[in-house]
């Protein structure tokens, strides 16, 4: 039952109106923002009738939090977007708190099935409730079931949360009946992911529980995923108020589970647990699978922690990050940056074995728009320290600090201009392999992505810095040897 039917016309409206006044100024490059107001998570990322589908959770009327819509937006690139009228509104009995974080998949019959979760408002005795919802439609407008909520609470067995249950993440099975991972708290595990499956997406079957926190890493699971890649099994997950430990920071994280997975007794063997990406601000990733086979994850830019803190320079906030192309390489998950992005490439300057000692500026090498790798071959250098530094000018830097004995990396924005006291570092480990180490740094505008030794670990990071500081500069404690390619971006 509709209580307010025209709640997503009006936000149809206000979209079209923005429109008009808004300019693409200030905007990334290459990274996706809301059209107008806030956004987080990546929502219903697929490929549809010849395009890449995003959505994501959206408030358009403020650059906060408030009640979840789905934002839309379309590319055949990856890379440019176009946004389409905002897709879902809280406007039913079964979602008028919000319609929170799910997915798309693609259905036989040529429609576009999008599963999210509707939050029940909390009534006087009782808080809000969670549970999974569906919406069929052709990638533009969509139509939700009168049977929503089409998963509930009643559908697990005893001691799973009806106050935590969201996230549904579908796909179509080998077999042709849909499965969704759907992410609950329970009341001893803690962060699980459950499973179900179904024949045409209103019916669903609980199937059971693929893998629990128990309280090692973090408490609730937020946003889960699980797709074969490379023969392995993939789990990622994005839990709340992990504990620091092995490569994670405190906080909000972000897991990737690679290990074997037997359906049939609903078993999934952990094999090797690893941070998504080390970064300041990553969170919820989602993937998808391109027609060409390569499996591609997108996430937040953001982090709970400290979005509330962060500048409001825009009629917009928040963006994604780079679409990333994962692989399972001797057991761990690799990311790169979506290969599409060599279109941007402009201007491309090299500087082959150069030696580096004293801060040194490349000619050629500067700008906020880059993409830029640094090989370091410290082989024959008594170079124990090397230290890239961007965004820089006399007052700002954004610095990369490789400590090449001890196998570690600081990526520190203390100095890119935040006058606010939360985290600006993080420590990632960083080895020399093969006589050498590689960092490419993707740049736009207010990010920087560092995908460390070909995408082994990944720090992403939005920086405040002014604009105009676009220095880069390379010093080492002893001479070393490096090669640079920098492509601008345009
Ligand atoms: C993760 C999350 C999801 C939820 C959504 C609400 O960032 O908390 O679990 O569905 O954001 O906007």
């Amino acid at each position: 039952m509709s209580i307010n039917p025209s709640a997503l016309e009006r936000v149809r409206a206000f979209e079209r109106e923005q429109a008009m006044k808004l300019s693409a100024e200030g905007r990334p490059l290459f990274h996706l923002t809301p059209l107008v107001g806030w956004m987080n998570d990546p929502n219903g990322f697929c490929f549809y009738k010849g395009q890449f589908h995003l959505f994501y959770q959206y408030h358009p009327f403020s650059r906060q939090w408030g009640p979840m819509h789905w934002g839309h937006a379309v590319s055949g690139d990856l890379l440019h977007w176009t946004y389409m009228p905002c897709a879902l509104a809280p406007d039913t009995a079964a979602d008028a708190g919000g319609c929170f974080s799910g997915s798309a998949v693609p259905l036989p019959d040529g429609r576009l099935l999008l599963a999210y979760t509707g939050v029940q408002p909390a009534g006087t005795f009782r808080r809000e409730t969670q549970a999974q919802c569906v919406a069929v439609g052709d990638g533009t407008d969509f139509e939700k079931s009168l049977l929503n909520p089409v998963i509930r609470h009643a559908h697990m067995p005893v001691g799973y949360s009806e106050f935590d249950f969201r996230d549904p993440k579908a796909w179509m099975g080998p077999d042709g009946r849909l499965r969704m991972v759907v992410a609950n708290r329970h009341e001893k595990r803690q962060g699980t992911v459950l499973l179900f499956s179904s024949a045409e997406g209103l019916n669903w079957e609980f199937m059971g529980e693929i893998d629990a926190s128990c309280e090692e890493y973090g408490r609730m699971w937020e946003c889960p995923d699980f797709f074969a890649l490379d023969g392995k099994q993939v789990l990622l997950v994005s839990p709340q108020e992990m504990h620091a430990r092995e490569e994670f920071h405190a906080g909000y994280g972000t897991v990737a589970i690679v290990g074997r997975w037997d359906e049939k007794d609903c078993r999934f063997e952990r094999e090797t647990v690893q941070p998504v990406d080390h970064g300041l601000t990553f969170y919820a990733p989602q993937t998808t699978l391109a027609p060409d086979g390569r499996r591609i994850m997108i996430g937040w830019m953001d982090n709970w922690e400290t979005c509330k803190e962060a500048p409001r320079r825009h009629p917009w906030y928040a963006q994604m990050s780079v679409p990333r192309e994962l692989a399972v390489e001797k057991g761990r998950l690799v990311q790169r940056p979506v290969r599409e992005i060599q279109s941007l490439w402009r201007d491309t300057v090299i500087h082959d074995r150069v030696t580096v000692r004293e801060e040194t500026a490349l000619e050629g090498v500067k700008g906020r728009l880059l993409d830029l790798s640094v090989t370091l071959y410290p082989a024959d250098s008594a170079c124990r320290r090397f230290t890239l530094r961007v965004a820089k000018d006399s007052a700002h830097y954004v610095l990369v600090r490789c400590d090449l004995a001890r196998g570690e990396l600081v990526f520190d924005r203390s100095h890119g201009g935040s006058h606010r006291d939360i985290a600006h570092t993080r420590h990632v480990p960083a080895e020399v392999r093969d006589g050498r180490l590689t960092l490419r740094l993707l740049m736009d505008r207010e990010s920087v992505e560092l995908f460390i030794n070909g995408g082994e670990r990944v720090v992403t990071s939005l920086i405040p810095t002014p604009i105009a500081a676009d220095g880069v500069t390379f010093e080492a404690d002893a001479p070393v040897c490096l090669s640079v390619e920098a492509h601008h971006l345009g």
